[in-house]
C-alpha cells in the first residue's frame, strides 16, 4: 500500500523508511559521523544529552554486534556495513538523580540521525530484536547506561537478494490516521 500524506512535510520525513535490502558496500567513518552530529543536536531535558553510541564499522566489532542480533534480524542486517548500538544514560550528570526522559531524548536523537542519513542517501533500520544482556557483556556497558536499539546503516542494495518472506515486506509501512492519534 502506498503512503498517503495529508500535509506537505519535510521530504526526508516523507522519503525515510526502514529497508532490509542493504548493500554490503562499505561506508567510511567520515560518512557515519555526520549522522552522530545530527543526533548530537537533538533537544534533551536539562540539555543532559543522554544518548551514547557504539559504532561497529570494522570487521571485529561488526562481528561482535552481529552476534548479538536476533536470528530474524541477522538474516538481513548482517549485510549492513555499519551497526550502531544506541544507549541512554539513566541519571543526570549534575546531581545523579534519575532522568525520567533519558529514553525519550535518545529516541529524538535516533530520529535526527535517521533523517540526516536519508538526506545523505543512506538507509537506516532500527532493531529492538537483539540480546541486550549479551550486548552489555560483549561491549562491557556500565549499568548506568540503558541499552535501547541497534541501528543498521548503509546503502540500498537489491531487494531480490532478500529471502522471499522479506521481499514481500520490503516497502515503506503505512500509518494510522491522524484522528486515531488525537485523544480527547
Ligand atoms: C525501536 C525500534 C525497534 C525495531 N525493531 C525491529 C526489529 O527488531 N526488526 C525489524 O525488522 N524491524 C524493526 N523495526 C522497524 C519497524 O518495524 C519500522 O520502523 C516500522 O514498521 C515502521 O516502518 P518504517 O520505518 O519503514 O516507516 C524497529 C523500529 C524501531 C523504531
Amino acid at each position: 500500500m502506498k503512503r498517503k500524506f495529508n500535509y506537505e512535510i519535510l521530504n526526508v520525513i516523507k522519503e525515510r523508511w526502514s529497508p532490509r535490502a542493504f548493500s554490503n558496500e562499505k561506508i567510511s567513518r567520515e560518512e557515519i559521523l555526520p549522522l552522530i552530529e545530527a543526533a548530537r543536536f537533538a533537544p534533551s531535558c536539562f540539555n543532559e544529552q543522554p544518548w551514547r553510541f557504539i559504532i561497529a564499522d570494522q570487521e571485529e566489532t561488526l562481528k561482535k554486534m552481529q552476534s548479538i542480533l536476533a536470528p530474524a534480524n541477522q538474516l538481513w542486517a548482517n549485510k549492513a556495513p555499519a551497526l550502531i548500538l544506541i544507549l541512554a544514560k539513566k541519571t543526570f550528570s549534575l546531581n545523579g538523580k534519575d532522568n525520567y526522559w533519558h529514553m525519550f531524548d535518545s529516541g529524538t536523537a535516533w530520529g535526527f540521525l535517521s533523517l540526516e542519513a536519508q538526506k545523505r542517501g543512506l538507509i537506516t533500520h532500527a532493531m529492538g530484536g537483539f540480546d541486550m544482556d549479551k550486548a552489555r557483556k560483549v561491549f562491557n556497558i556500565p549499568s548506568d547506561l540503558e541499552i535501547i536499539t541497534i541501528v543498521a546503516v548503509g546503502k540500498y542494495g537489491n531487494k531480490d537478494d532478500l529471502i522471499p518472506d522479506l521481499q514481500i515486506r520490503e516497502h515503506p509501512d503505512v500509518r494510522m490516521d491522524i484522528d486515531k492519534l488525537l485523544l480527547k
